[in-house]
């Protein structure tokens, strides 16, 4: 599939029940490996630097450390704007195996988790992450995700989005409630997803692609090491200014423990890559 790129410089994106999130967010699910005290001031850097867009997971978490716990020791009591993404389905046992998905009965208890977690009386967004889970949960996607719509009806939830999906079952979630984003797998080295990136501008909804810098390893080609030495940026510059030019519904979430990568993967904002650069990346 062939996709027209463009610069779009608006720093925000706005979901379709009118929240707002930076389109340059911070994923956290590494967070708990790196030293707490360096993940807290990355996560108050970010603030303060106008990330509001915060990707976390109870089921991110290492030993005693979590994504949650360092959220809410860093940024709370959030007086500052920041939102905050959920995914919920997976499991794990204290010690970090994962168990079976969570059914649509667990569903309340693992948003209820993330609530108590972060300090919140609200979700921004909860993510049904549905594809690539063993063993299946024996629920269809569509039974599982009209749960979390009796909780966005509670007010527990602000806004909900699915994860790890194909394009049937984002269609199998939206014909049971509003769909505001999508979190898949897709960067420079995956992608094959780009007709449902495409399919989600058309319908109002935002992309979050993930990994977004391949893990931080990515076996990237000499041409995006090229495109980056002719702007003096670095190869996760690249990768990011890369994703931002697909579309202004795309919102990708880099995780770092680094204010230096921080703040470097943020200046991606202001790297415009010339057509012919995008045309070479996507290929
Ligand atoms: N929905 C799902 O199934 C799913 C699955 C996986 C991940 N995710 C989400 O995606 C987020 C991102 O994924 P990820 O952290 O695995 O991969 P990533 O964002 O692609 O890469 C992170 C790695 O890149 C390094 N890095 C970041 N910025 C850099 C920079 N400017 N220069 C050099 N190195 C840099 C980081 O190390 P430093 O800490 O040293 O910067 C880290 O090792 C996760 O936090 C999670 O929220 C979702």
């Amino acid at each position: 599939m062939t996709i027209n790129q463009e610069y779009d410089r608006a720093r925000d994106f706005t979901l379709p029940g009118g929240a707002t999130l930076s389109r340059i967010g911070l994923g956290t699910m590494r967070l708990p490996l790196a030293e707490p005290a360096a993940a807290r001031e990355v996560l108050r850097r970010a603030v303060e630097s106008g990330v509001d867009h915060f990707d976390t997971a109870a089921f991110y978490f290492a030993g005693e450390r979590s994504a949650n716990a360092l959220l809410r020791e860093a940024l709370h009591p959030y007086r500052e704007r920041v939102f905050i993404a959920v995914k919920v389905g997976p499991q794990r046992t204290p010690d970090g195996a994962f168990t079976a998905p969570a059914t649509a009965a667990e569903l309340r208890g693992a948003v209820e988790r993330n609530l108590r977690e972060l300090g919140l009386e609200r979700l921004d967004l909860v993510y049904l992450r549905i594809g690539a889970m063993s063993p299946d949960p024996g629920e269809s996607p569509a039974e599982r995700f009209a749960a979390l719509a009796e909780l966005r009806r509670a007010g527990l939830v602000g806004e909900l989005g699915v994860s790890n999906v194909t394009a049937g079952q984002l269609a199998e979630a939206r014909a049971v409630a509003p769909v505001a984003a999508v979190q898949n797998h897709f960067n420079l080295t995956r992608r094959a997803d780009l007709a449902l990136l495409a399919e989600c501008r058309a319908l109002g909804i935002a992309y979050v692609p993930f990994p977004p810098l391949a893990g931080g390893d990515p076996a990237v080609s000499p041409a995006v090491r090229r495109i980056a030495e002719a702007h003096g940026a670095t190869v996760p510059r690249v990768l990011l200014a890369w994703l931002l030019a697909l579309g202004p519904h795309v919102c990708p979430i880099p995780g770092t423990s680094s204010p230096a990568h921080l703040a470097d993967n943020l200046a991606a904002a202001d790297l415009e890559l010339a057509p012919a650069e995008l045309a070479e990346l996507t290929g």
